[in-house]
């Protein structure tokens, strides 16, 4: 039986888990390989912190170049993450005609298609399955499960920190620093937190995943980001009492000439199932031409799913090595020369409903004049709700729009905001209703 030789750089919770994983399995994927995935040496700076995984023959190394310049090494797996020495290592595996995978959704959101034209020049493989969305095999299903299906929209959640921290707010009545908290316990977050609850993290694998379904480059720079650090208890309860759910949502729909491309926390209706989506759980709602919606639900973090992942990765490209093929399969998903510059429509110009609470005066008079500049920008209200009479004399004053423009919202939110009807910023929570509104 023919040897694939592996090579890890990294060796914290994912690269382990890797390791764990093709340790463990080793009999079933030869048996559904026809090849031995022998994981040859992993590399990482600590050498000494016991793993608890018995490596047999594998080498653990602390010269990431031992691997990277190994002639005998067929695939390099990075799981260093970040965006410096990540990028050089795996752009330096590439020249070296190594196969890479990676699940480093921020190096690919930054640098992807730097990394992917190395691949293509270098006749080799990049493979990122598990950058987006943990276990979910969503790069293969856009890639090649809906290879015959224009991919209308995506709607998902891709964070599992934030949905955790939503999820603990909103049912167990936690406060978002201790939701954080035990999120990071739980080892979903981020070294740095404030990428995933400021959205960015989300922002990372949209721009991913916008690529692979519309046949455009990775595109980053134009997604706009909301993370969900002003969502309140209050806007909760609001949302609760309308029959909707609040989830930090990535949006990507196809227009004629253009996507839509945005991260916010958007109000969604009990409904639609990602309502009920819970916890870190993350999921994807694909509404395709062909198919119509299709899901994935799963765990979008943790050790062994992103492992799972990884080896997924490994197992496509370990096959198109024994059949002596390679690149079967475009990187992102389209050939090269298909590849088409689509713009992101700018936030400004886009139509959806808004919910806007404000902390209104509590004076007569107060509900016409906001309603007014709302009416003067083109903004059509749906409904007003107002709770109670608060005891400094503010009450919260929601409003439920029609569709409107987002450059209206806001020019008119400018000009609420310049009257003494509203203390501080009003909170803004665009609404979704179904895929195709
Ligand atoms: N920090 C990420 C999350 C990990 O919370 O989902 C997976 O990419």
């Amino acid at each position: 039986m023919e040897n694939i030789n592996i090579g890890i750089l990294g060796y914290g919770v994912v690269g382990a888990g890797v390791a764990k994983l093709l340790k463990q399995k080793q009999q079933l994927l030869e048996s559904r390989i026809g090849a031995v995935l022998n994981l040859k040496a992993i590399a990482d700076i600590d050498t000494t912190t016991d793993r608890g995984i018995d490596l047999g023959t594998t080498a653990l190394v602390s010269d990431a170049n031992l691997i990277i310049d190994d002639p005998k090494i067929n695939i390099i797996v990075e799981t260093i993450g970040g965006e410096t020495i990540a990028r050089q290592f795996i752009l330096r595996s590439l020249e070296n005609k190594k196969h890479v995978v990676t699940a480093n959704k921020a190096l690919l959101a930054a640098f992807g298609n730097d990394l992917v034209t190395t691949a293509r020049k270098n006749q080799v493989d990049l493979a990122f399955e598990a950058s987006c969305g943990g276990c979910m095999p969503i790069i293969k299903c856009l890639r090649e499960s809906l290879v015959a299906n224009d991919i209308r929209s995506m709607s998902a959640i891709l964070n599992g920190t934030c949905n955790y921290i939503l999820t603990k707010i909103s049912k167990d009545g936690s406060n978002f620093e201790d939701a954080l908290k035990d999120a990071q316990k739980l080892g979903y977050a981020e070294a740095d937190p404030s990428l995933d609850i400021d959205g960015f993290d989300t922002a990372h694998k949209l721009a991913i995943l916008n690529a692979l379904a519309h046949g455009m480059e990775i595109n980053l720079k134009d997604i706009h980001v909301e993370g969900i650090r002003n969502i309140t208890p209050v806007d909760i309860e609001f949302a609760r009492s309308f029959g909707y759910t609040i989830k930090l949502l990535a949006i990507g729909k196809i227009h004629e000439d253009h996507v839509e491309a945005r991260v916010h926390p958007t109000m969604i209706p009990d409904s639609n199932p990602l309502s009920h989506v819970d916890t870190s759980m993350n999921a994807i709602a694909i509404d395709a031409d062909a198919t119509g919606q299709t899901m994935l639900y799963g765990h979008g973090a943790g050790m062994m799913p992103t492992a799972s992942a990884v080896l997924s990765d490994i197992a496509d490209i370990a096959r198109n090595i024994i059949s002596g093929t390679k690149r079967r399969v475009p990187i992102l998903g389209y050939a090269e020369d298909n590849i088409k510059p689509i713009q992101i429509l700018p936030m400004e110009e886009l139509y959806t409903r808004y919910y806007l609470r404000f902390e209104a005066q509590d004076h007569p008079g107060v509900l016409a004049k906001i309603s007014g500049v709302l009416g003067e920008n083109s903004i059509s209200i749906k409904s007003v709700h107002q709770k109670g009479r608060k005891s400094n004399g503010k009450v919260p004053v929601v409003m439920i729009t029609h569709i409107a423009k987002e450059a209206w919202v806001q020019k008119a939110l400018k000009q609420i905001l310049k009257t003494d009807s509203v203390v501080g910023r009003p909170i803004v929570i665009r609404i979704e209703e179904t895929d195709r509104e």
